[in-house]
């Protein structure tokens, strides 16, 4: 059987986790949430109480970062996410983080791995990829509903204006900036429910097998 890696790239809240998850699980893959190790350097760095623009500092947290102790409960709050978009911008923090996706994209018999530069940069081979993005008040819509969901205020305005913010910040960088892939499948979500964009993506990734 021939090794297959499904590159899902996109901003913010566009539904990438929950499309790349049930992929992961349909094809039996290994899943990998590339915003997760971004994070994970982030808290890393923030618990050190060190200052924050040391990229050398940084790079040695990025180097650290253990792919199967990732846990996105712990890494999950809104200023751990903030700070994981300021280093991300460090090119030798991603190159660390690069090379460790890039290893856990070879796993067998698949791998799908979500973020924001995997069908550019980590997996430029990867037999699928999709880009997938909604508009920012139907992204921060979802967000501000999953907040209250979960039995916490929301501020819609503060919401939309956060998913821009974090939008022009990766989309604006010179290293890696978020963009699809020449060869990647555009899926805007923004009318779709996660049912059907599931369903689309699944056809896609049929194709290709
Ligand atoms: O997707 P998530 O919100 O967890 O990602 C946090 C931040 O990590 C993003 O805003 C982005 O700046 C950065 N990131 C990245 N490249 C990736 C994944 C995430 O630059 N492949």
């Amino acid at each position: 059987m021939k090794h297959i890696t499904i590159a899902i790239d996109g901003p913010a809240a566009a539904g990438k986790g929950t499309l790349s998850r049930r992929l992961a699980e349909t094809y039996g893959f290994h899943h990998l949430d590339t915003g997760l190790t971004y994070r994970a350097t982030a808290k890393a760095l923030i618990d050190t109480g060190l200052p924050f623009d040391d990229e050398a500092v940084a790079e040695r947290m990025a180097l650290d970062v253990d792919l199967a102790g990732l846990d996105r409960s712990v890494l999950a709050r809104h200023e751990i996410g903030e700070a994981a978009s300021k280093i991300a911008v460090m090119p030798s923090v991603r190159r660390a983080l690069v090379e460790a996706q890039r290893a856990f994209s070879k796993k067998m018999p698949g791998t799908v791995l979500d973020g924001r530069d995997i069908g550019t940069v980590v997996c430029p081979d990867a037999a699928v990829k999709l880009y997938v993005t909604a508009s920012p008040e139907v992204r921060a819509r979802r967000r501000y509903d999953e907040i209250v969901a979960s039995g916490q205020a929301a501020d819609y305005d503060a919401i939309v204006e956060d998913v821009k913010k974090r939008d022009d910040r990766d989309m604006n960088r010179a290293d890696s900036p978020l963009r699809p892939a020449d060869d990647a499948v555009l899926l805007d979500t923004s009318e779709m429910s996660i049912e059907a964009a599931f369903q689309a993506a699944k056809r896609i990734v049929d194709a290709a097998l």
